[in-house]
């Protein structure tokens, strides 16, 4: 009797996990769906060379990301939001940190679609940081 209600617990622990799975992650967002347009990047590229090539050369990000593997979307943007760029911290705009953010998704090699980068949805801070493809 206790070996079959052990059986059944797992049984069951089992089925509800599968079902998180399968019911969670359809949904969420990747930055391989594409999560910028080519406009955003394309701001984003004059503002990175202005505020940010000085001290991060192109490469720079490629193994940031890979650091950053795991974390989320929202935590990386505030890290650069609030601490970048050093000489000035927090000194653009929201606007600005997003365009600087989706060209340096695409400097990566994110797609891009018709989709805006939004730092402040939920969706973005959600989004898990895992390699392009
Ligand atoms: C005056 C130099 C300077 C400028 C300009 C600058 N940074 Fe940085 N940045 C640094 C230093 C120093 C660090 C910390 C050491 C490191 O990781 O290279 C850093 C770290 C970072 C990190 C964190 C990396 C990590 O692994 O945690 C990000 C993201 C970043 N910078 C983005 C930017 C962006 C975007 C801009 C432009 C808006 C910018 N930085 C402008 C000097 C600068």
């Amino acid at each position: 009797m206790r070996a079959l209600k052990k059986i059944t617990l797992t049984l069951y622990v089992s089925l509800l996990s599968t079902f998180s799975i399968a019911s969670g992650s359809p949904e969420a967002v990747r930055f391989s769906d594409g999560i910028y347009n080519k406009a955003q990047a394309k701001s984003g590229k004059k503002l990175y060379k202005k505020h940010c090539l000085s001290c991060h050369e192109k490469g720079y990000f490629e193994p940031v990301f890979l650091a950053w593997q795991g974390e989320s979307a929202g935590t990386l943007y505030e890290v650069m939001s609030a601490a970048m760029p050093e000489s000035s911290p927090g000194s653009l705009s929201t606007d600005e940190y997003a365009d600087i953010f989706a060209y340096v998704l695409k400097e990566i090699g994110y797609p891009s679609s018709t989709a805006t980068l939004d730092p402040d949805s939920e969706a973005f801070s959600k989004i898990i940081i895992r390699p392009p493809g």
